[in-house]
């Protein structure tokens, strides 16, 4: 049952019907301009990285383009956190069921949830924003296919570095031929997590909790963006863009998923990806993406934007722009716009989740190899010599295991691609 955010209910009614008339009346779409109606926009989950979408929903309805009128956790939000337009409700069930005309649904809940928030949604006429990673296994991605496509509803997958302007630019130097033929692309990501981010929710490092699918991996949440950017560079998008992955996945810290891994995919056009992946690193780096060519090498900084290019006659660097995926799916349901980031777009990165998920349980760190800094939950496992491994795996486009490091006491698992 929905329950009101501040004092403003009656508002919230005045402004459902209007809006509502006059979407209707007009058969207006929402103009991410702000200068149509205001798009209603519904957010399930507040808290943790529903903040930043509260954040950015903040900034849009200030310009006028959208009305947050109703959020869903079964976690109220703190007084003031949304804002009056907005009402409470502890599930997305009963939100839908009490808020007419939405054009647009966000989901930001935890991974296992996604399939049923995200059909409820689709079963609207709105269009959705998903959190990455979209779903939790490749059954229930060819569910959420078929009800999009159904409802004929775009579907944004949360990776927010598909809007970076700097794809263009790599586009435009591959095509140019600036770092001559591309041989390879690797992704980096060395991050630090202490033992309190496994403590932060329920699900968190876990591969499925009482049956259900969560797979919180490095390279399926924390490091997630780096594999879609990568497999994005390399033109992988869809499922049938994906000829083989294999995994090799470990963990050093006392959880169910791995947390230090190489996850390498060849793509059907014949290129080698490679993810090399920790977040035991000594210390938080921004993840990157390297485009090795025959004349040179690029390096994307992805949560930056920036692009670093060097060939032989010297070294290039420069920051990009960037587009919110939220006004790409106003945009979108706007004018029809293409999705940035769409559900289908997003198939490639579910090949990925799925040999995750279906691979054998992480092998656990010999835990003389590993070096605990700081104390009780404040403490981060870091893997010696980590920072080399990285480097060489995606370089040599190797694994672990493969490198002859003495605590890589796992093999290359092959998924076997489903044929399309
Ligand atoms: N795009 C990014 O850069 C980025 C960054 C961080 C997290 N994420 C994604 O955001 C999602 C949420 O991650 P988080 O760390 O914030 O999770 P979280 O565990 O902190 O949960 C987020 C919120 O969802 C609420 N919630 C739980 N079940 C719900 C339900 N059934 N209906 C409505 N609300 C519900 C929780 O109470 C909480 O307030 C995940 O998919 C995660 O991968 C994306």
């Amino acid at each position: 049952m929905g329950t009101p955010a501040g004092t403003h209910i009656p508002a919230v009614s005045a402004v459902h019907d209007s809006a509502g008339v006059a979407a209707e009346s007009a058969g207006a779409r929402p103009n991410p301009e702000g200068s149509g109606p205001a798009a209603r926009i519904a957010l399930a989950g507040v808290h943790g990285f529903g903040t930043h979408h509260l954040r950015n929903l903040g900034r849009l309805q200030a310009a006028g383009a959208v009305e947050l009128v109703a959020v869903a956790d079964p976690q109220p939000p703190a007084p003031g956190a949304v804002p009056p337009s907005a009402s409470v409700y502890s599930g997305l069930d009963d939100l839908l069921a009490a808020t007419d005309n939405l054009d647009i649904v966000i989901v930001a809940t935890p991974i296992q949830t996604h399939a049923p928030l995200a059909l409820a949604a689709l079963a609207t006429d709105a269009e959705l924003y998903l959190e990455k990673p979209p779903v939790a296994s490749l059954a229930d991605f060819n569910r959420l296919c078929d009800a999009a496509a159904a409802s004929g509803h775009g579907v944004q997958i949360g990776f927010q570095s598909l809007g970076s302007h700097a794809l263009t630019a790599i586009a435009e130097l591959l095509a140019a031929g600036t770092i001559g033929n591309l041989e390879g692309i690797s992704a980096t990501g060395r991050w630090v997590r202490d033992r309190a981010y496994y403590k932060r929710s329920r699900w968190a490092g876990k591969r499925s909790i009482n049956g259900v699918d969560v797979v919180d991996g490095v390279a399926t949440n924390p490091l997630a963006h780096a594999v879609a950017t990568a497999l994005r560079i390399a033109g992988a998008r869809t499922v049938a863009d994906v000829a083989s992955v294999e995994t090799e996945l470990y963990r050093a810290n006392d959880i169910e998923s791995d947390d230090t891994s190489v996850i390498r995919i060849r793509t059907a056009a014949g290129l080698a990806i490679t993810c090399a992946l920790t977040i035991c690193a000594t210390e938080s780096v921004e993840p990157y993406v390297t485009l090795h060519g025959s004349a040179g090498r690029a390096v994307f900084h992805y949560t930056e934007d920036r692009l670093v290019v060097e060939t032989a006659s010297g070294k290039t660097e420069q920051t990009y722009g960037r587009d919110d995926l939220t006004e790409n799916l106003l945009e979108h349901r706007n004018a029809g716009t293409p999705l940035l980031s769409s559900l289908l777009d997003s198939g490639a990165f579910m090949l990925v989740l799925e040999a995750v998920r279906t691979a054998p349980l992480p092998t656990l760190i010999d835990p003389a190899y590993v070096q605990w800094e700081g104390e009780g939950e404040s403490a981060h496992a870091v893997v010696a010599g980590i920072e080399e491994a990285l480097e060489r795996a995606g370089r040599e486009h190797a694994t672990f295991s493969e490198l002859g490091l003495p605590w890589a006491v796992s093999a290359p698992v092959s998924f076997p691609v489903p044929s399309t």
